[in-house]
């Protein structure tokens, strides 16, 4: 399918009827949906769907760095790129099997992005819908440099949830934290539990593989396990914020949360020819439910 700029859209299902589609602009998710055709993604009913901006909501990929407030890359400029269909991608490792409904996309930077970023990479991003109807996300990037390069990377992944002021993160208690609203200054989570009360913006460091959103209303949690993700990143803009968002709508962050696997405090840094990996795996289930694996 095609969006109204007439960017190609992948929509993949699994035989229980979840679904997923993503975008060849920005290689973004802006559909999730369980078995009972429940979106579980927050989009935005404001969002702007044209070049430069990234669509406002779904799960989108920031890459080459995250935050750079009031750079017009702020959160990379991967997001706000055409992307291409990868039909024959590098074998992915034995571990990240993901069964038959995935699509694989492709991202290597054009001349302009080499005058902001100018570091020849390749990024790849396999985006799959596993036969339970979790979403799997594996996003690879390469350097075909002939110098190491360093960057920053995170799946901004915005969960739809009923009402805010109801939802709780579990998994993030004890850790240290970036606090973006604070000149980055770092806290220590004191918490059982991280609720909504006012605006959060925060990079929780080298949390756990598996962290919960818990949607009290709707008696439903989100679970993402990560690998080769160190730090979780936690936004709401509240009240404020929302306003002075063009393409945001007023009462819109009530029914919506980030939540985002990421690598943000400790850049990651490749050498010539090495290649990262950055995994993450969501799962909506009916109850408070975590386990590591
Ligand atoms: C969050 C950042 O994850 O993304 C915030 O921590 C930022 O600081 C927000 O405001 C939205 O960013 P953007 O670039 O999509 O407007």
């Amino acid at each position: 399918t095609k969006d109204w700029n007439g960017i190609e859209q992948v929509e993949l299902r699994n035989p229980q009827g979840a679904s997923t589609r993503v975008s060849l602009y920005g290689g973004q998710v802006l559909s999730w949906r369980n078995e009972r055709g429940e979106e579980l993604l927050f989009t935005s009913s404001k969002s702007i769907f044209k070049s430069p901006k990234a669509m406002r909501g779904g799960i989108s990929i920031c890459f080459p760095q995250f935050g750079n407030c009031g750079s017009p890359d702020q959160n990379g400029f991967a997001r706000n790129k055409i992307w291409t269909i990868e039909n024959n991608p590098p074998p992915l490792h034995p571990n990240d099997s993901v069964g038959k409904s995935f699509v694989d996309l492709l991202l290597k930077p054009a001349e302009e992005d080499l005058k902001c970023w100018p570091h020849s990479f390749e990024l790849r991003l396999r985006v799959a819908l596993a036969s339970d109807g979790n979403l799997i996300l594996i996003s690879r990037v390469r350097n075909i440099n002939g110098k190491p390069f360093s960057f920053s990377f995170s799946y901004h992944t915005h969960f739809s949830v009923s009402d805010i002021s109801e939802v709780r993160v579990e998994g993030l208690e004890t850790l240290d934290y970036l606090d973006n609203l604070c000149q980055k200054e770092r806290f220590t989570e004191q918490g059982d539990a991280i609720t909504f009360e006012s605006e959060v913006d925060r990079v929780y460091l080298s949390s756990p593989q598996c962290v919960a959103v818990l949607d009290h209303e709707k008696k439903r949690t989100y679970v993402i396990r990560k690998e080769g993700l160190p730090d979780i990143v936690v936004w709401n803009p509240w009240e404020k914020k929302s306003k002075a968002m063009a393409d945001f709508g007023d009462e819109e962050y009530k029914q919506m949360v980030c939540v985002a696997g990421a690598a943000i405090e400790n850049k990651i840094t490749l050498k010539p020819r090495e290649e990262w990996t950055g995994r993450i795996e969501l799962a909506a289930v009916p109850s408070s439910f975590c386990t590591d694996f």
